[in-house]
């Protein structure tokens, strides 16, 4: 039988475990409360190779997990007995990293004869803000944006119901700066270098493309983001200088491409928030730490009369509070915990909160 969560306790202790990409989050959440956050990071390893190498990071999991696990408890002086529900990333991430917290989570789920969450990572990155910004609002629009996801999310439940509204059909949008940090010979990942160049630049210097904004895309693609056509929009602009034999003012091409990102990004999500009537916006993910993105979409929420609610940066990389607090938010909704034999999904589907 599957041990249930405390019903009347109120505010049950989740240890959420994150493993999906390359960072191992361990953290501890009671209520909307976060207690402690541990992350332990591969990114190290993987930056020679100028990209994430999953067995890696799979093999990084599994040396960091018991350490951080430790650690965590530590620094909460929390006993494991004293955790009421586990909650673990189910989805989407890369398969090796995801399977590693899972089994961990399922082990201890096990041993302790507590229940398991399996959760989803990109509704995560929303839910995390809760813990900074307290409980949400009937509805919210999420915007998650990192290295792996640009996802539109119409929030009307945490726990229990979420709609995508729009993706990207190709790059994400740190994954395209990465690609242009490689272009423009910058280090991986490039994605905070370019945001570092562009802060110098023009942004009206070069009128780069704006993806899937044109009057055809409106109907189908309203909110779906593409940005590998602005990627080789970028390098033509380039390899056209470098042929000629001009120098490339790098500042101007980080600052027009960055605009690029940053406006149809805003554009689309305000626009989004409006039409479903929508006040207030959360955005995660680790591009959320993009100064051009902060500032247009600071100015267009403002304009909007739309509440901007952006965790601090250490909440919107890879951790794992992101994954207690949805945890904790799909205990307190009373879901049904999810069977040990629960897979991991690689792409699991955005509307799905939990497993
Ligand atoms: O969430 P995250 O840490 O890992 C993923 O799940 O992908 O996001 C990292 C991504 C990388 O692509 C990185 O280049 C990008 O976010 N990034 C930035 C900035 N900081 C991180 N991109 C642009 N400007 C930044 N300031
Ligand atoms: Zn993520």
């Amino acid at each position: 039988m599957v041990p249930t969560a405390p019903a009347s306790s109120g505010e049950p202790l989740v240890l959420g475990i994150e493993t999906s990409c390359d960072e191992t989050g361990v953290a501890l959440v009671r209520g909307r409360e976060l207690l402690v956050d541990t992350v332990a990071s591969s990114m190290d390893e993987h930056a020679r190779y100028g990209g994430i190498i999953p067995e890696v990071a799979s093999r990084a999991h599994l040396e960091a997990m018991i350490p951080t696990l430790e650690r965590t408890l530590g620094t909460a002086d929390v006993d494991l007995s004293e955790v009421d529900a586990i909650a673990v990333t189910a989805g989407p991430g890369l398969v090796g990293p995801l399977t590693i917290g899972a089994s961990a989570a399922k082990a201890l789920a096990l041993a302790l004869g507590k229940p398991l969450y399996g959760v989803n990572h990109v509704i995560g990155h929303a839910a995390v803000d809760e813990l900074v910004h307290g409980a949400f609002p009937e509805r919210v629009m999420a915007l998650v944006v990192s290295g792996g996801h640009s996802s539109l999310l119409l929030v009307d439940d945490v726990a229990t119901s979420v709609t995508e509204l729009g993706s990207t059909l190709d790059d994400a949008a740190g994954e395209a700066f990465d690609k242009v940090g490689r272009l423009l010979g910058l280090p991986y990942p490039g994605g905070p270098h370019i945001d570092r160049l562009a802060r110098e630049g023009d942004p009206t210097a070069i009128r780069f493309p704006r993806g899937l904004t044109a009057r055809k895309d409106q109907e189908k693609h309203a909110y779906d983001f593409s940005f590998s056509g602005l990627k080789t929009a970028v390098a033509r602009w380039v390899e056209a200088r470098q042929d000629a034999g001009e120098e490339i003012p790098v500042h101007d091409v980080a600052a027009s491409f960055a605009e690029s990102v940053a406006d149809v990004l805003t554009a689309k999500t305000i626009a989004a928030c409006e039409r479903h009537g929508v006040s207030t916006l959360v955005v995660g993910g680790g591009f959320s730490a993009n100064s051009q993105l902060r500032d247009m979409a600071a100015e267009r929420c403002a304009e909007a009369g739309i509440e901007l609610r952006i965790p601090p940066i250490r909440y919107c990389t890879d951790n794992g509070a992101m994954i207690a607090a949805l945890g904790s938010a799909v205990v307190r909704a009373g879901v049904a915990p999810s069977s040990l034999d629960i897979g991991v999904d690689s792409s699991m589907p955005l509307t799905v909160t939990h497993v």
